[in-house]
């Protein structure tokens, strides 16, 4: 993609990566995703603002070429992960003078990681601003979105937020600006659950951190950008504030049949009760779909059989994702089958020990489900039913 203005002498200059299908080697990428970078030029200095994954460098680059930027003064790094710093060596090593702006705490996180030099790099303190002549950035420290060091930066007199992670999205798109809605807050959603969430309090602060700016784009470093940025602002104050909603997620596997059973018969009990519930199958989930269901839900039970006296490793990782991702569930209870012995209850209840939740009576079936347990699912989803109407979760 050429770069793309967005206001007189500001520009997308980032690289669009359509084909990637996994980040992190772990988080699937359905869309694809993008590495926005932005030059910013002043009457008297030229800012660049993130740059590129290491695997693209040469398409920042040629970008800053066609808009024949001959001398670049600051390269503003909003947050160290490589995706955004990964083309930085290659940037300095084109720019010799370029100097690097980031918090105190990402200075040493880019020598370790990328080797910048220590005597490339200036530290600016929250709020510091820096003056391109007739333009200002400030910078807003913004830690834990997602990593200790991050920060967002601000652009005075032309109200652009460029907020690089936050308020990203993992979407792959020839739009410069959100122009879909529906599918913008689906990708953000995902993007909040797998990345945000486990650091809830945090966004809580920096959203109120950003508040008070007056802010015309949100300018993301993933995914198109935001010209009403009320809509993405506000759908992060409902991931973050919001209460849990009226939801069961069923993450399950089943072996030969008995806990598939029983999910089936437990489903449509909650269905009657009038609770929603979000059933994923974990031999073929997509676990980004799995976590953007954690974000708003208020109760989860996991499904297993048992695998050598343990649950199946299936569910043991989607317990593992749910303890990492540490979303706002208040309820959590395991159904599930054995054939002679079974120790996947407690197995399982040892490895969220980051969830603070009530954990309600399991249903564990010897064998295939029969009356008894059938009986006792029923009661599970009447206890679930109650507590979610007794704390108004609609
Ligand atoms: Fe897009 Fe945390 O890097």
């Amino acid at each position: 993609m050429k770069p793309r203005e967005i206001k007189p002498g500001v520009y997308w200059v980032g690289a669009v990566d359509w084909d990637r299908r996994l980040f992190d080697a772990l988080i699937p990428l359905p869309d694809g995703t993008s590495y926005n970078s932005y030059l910013v030029q002043g009457s008297e200095k030229t800012a660049l603002i993130d740059t590129v994954d290491a695997a693209m460098p040469d398409v920042l680059l040629s970008n800053l070429q066609q808009l024949k930027v001959k001398r670049i003064d600051y390269i503003i790094t909003n947050h160290a992960e490589q995706d955004h710093s990964g083309a930085l060596p290659a940037v300095l090593g084109k720019y010799p003078e370029a100097k690097v702006v980031c918090t105190p705490k990402c200075q040493g996180m880019l020598v370790d990681l990328m080797l910048v030099p220590q005597q490339r790099i200036i530290t600016a303190a929250d709020r510091e601003t820096i003056s391109l002549g007739d333009r200002t950035l400030e910078f807003i420290h913004a830690p834990w979105v997602h990593w200790p060091e991050t920060m967002v930066t601000y652009l005075r007199e032309d109200k652009i937020l460029f907020s690089c992670d936050f308020f990203g999205s993992h979407l792959a798109t020839s739009d410069l600006f959100v122009t879909d809605e529906g599918q913008a807050y689906e990708s953000a959603k995902r993007y909040y659950a797998e990345i945000m969430m486990p650091f809830r309090t945090s966004i809580q602060k920096n959203l109120e951190a950003v508040k008070s700016y007056a802010i015309d784009i949100i300018a993301p470093s993933h995914g198109p950008l935001h010209r009403r940025p009320e809509f993405i602002m506000k759908a992060y104050r409902s991931w973050t504030f919001d209460n849990p909603k009226n939801i069961v997620v069923l993450p399950y596997v089943s072996m030969h049949g008995s806990t598939r059973k029983m999910v089936e018969y437990f489903v449509g009990a909650l269905v009657q009760r009038g609770v929603t519930v979000k059933q994923f199958d974990l031999t073929g989930a997509d676990i980004g779909k799995l976590a953007m269901s954690l974000v708003d839900a208020a109760t989860v039970v996991l499904g297993t059989p048992t695998v050598l006296v343990g649950p199946h490793p299936g569910v043991a990782y989607a317990a593992f994702l749910a303890n990492a991702l540490r979303p706002n569930i208040k309820f959590v209870s395991i159904i599930g089958s054995y054939g002679w012995g079974s120790r996947a209850v407690e197995q399982l209840s040892a490895m969220i020990p980051n969830l603070k939740v009530e954990v309600l009576p399991p249903v564990m079936s010897k064998g295939f489900p029969k009356e008894a347990e059938f009986k006792a699912l029923d009661n599970l989803a009447d206890a679930i039913a109650a507590k979610h109407k007794q704390n108004n979760y609609i």
